[in-house]
């Protein structure tokens, strides 16, 4: 399996990529999610993430999946803080649990190391119970906790 940075020939891969994680995980943890926005607006989108120099979008390339990274804006409330977040990581089903998702973790944060970045964040479902165990498995800790009710 090889994880390599997209350029813009690999824009139909992500956004298909990028689709398969919004029906699977915002789909199935969030009534609310559009499922449809990466069909709409996703090729415009990653687009402009792929020529983005702040941002990074991986491929685990035949099919494998996916990563996209970006770095925050500095936040004037918490000076100090260099923040690479991780927006979104899916791999194939059928490719889970040999390794690809630590690939493309281990890859972003490479990338996020070299750019100076000495805090590194995610978000994720709290019903997502495998990706929290993926997670922590990489050492992300919680944070910060959202509550939510109607
Ligand atoms: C989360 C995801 C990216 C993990 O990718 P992966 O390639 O299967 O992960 P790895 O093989 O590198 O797993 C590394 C470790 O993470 C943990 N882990 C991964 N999947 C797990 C699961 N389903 N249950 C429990 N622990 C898990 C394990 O400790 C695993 O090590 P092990 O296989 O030696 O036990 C993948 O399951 C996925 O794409 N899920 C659907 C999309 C998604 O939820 N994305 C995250 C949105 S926040």
């Amino acid at each position: 399996m090889t994880v390599s940075v997209c350029s813009a020939e690999d824009l139909p891969a992500l956004v298909a990529s990028a689709a398969a994680l919004f029906a699977e995980d915002g789909g199935r943890h969030d009534p609310f999610m559009d499922t449809s926005w990466p069909d709409r607006e996703g090729p415009g989108y990653y687009a402009g993430l792929i020529a983005d120099p702040d941002c990074l979008c991986l491929l685990a390339r035949d099919g494998g999946g996916h990563l996209v990274g970006k770095l925050s804006r500095p936040d004037p409330l918490r000076p100090g803080v260099v923040r690479a977040v991780l927006e979104s990581i899916r791999v194939a089903p059928e490719r889970r649990r040999e390794g690809v998702g630590g690939a493309l973790v281990d890859a972003f944060l490479a990338w996020a190391r070299e750019r100076g970045a000495n805090e590194v964040s995610v978000t994720a479902f709290a019903g997502n119970e495998p990706a929290l165990a993926f997670y922590d498995s990489h050492g992300f800790r919680p944070f910060l906790v959202t509550l939510t009710r109607a």
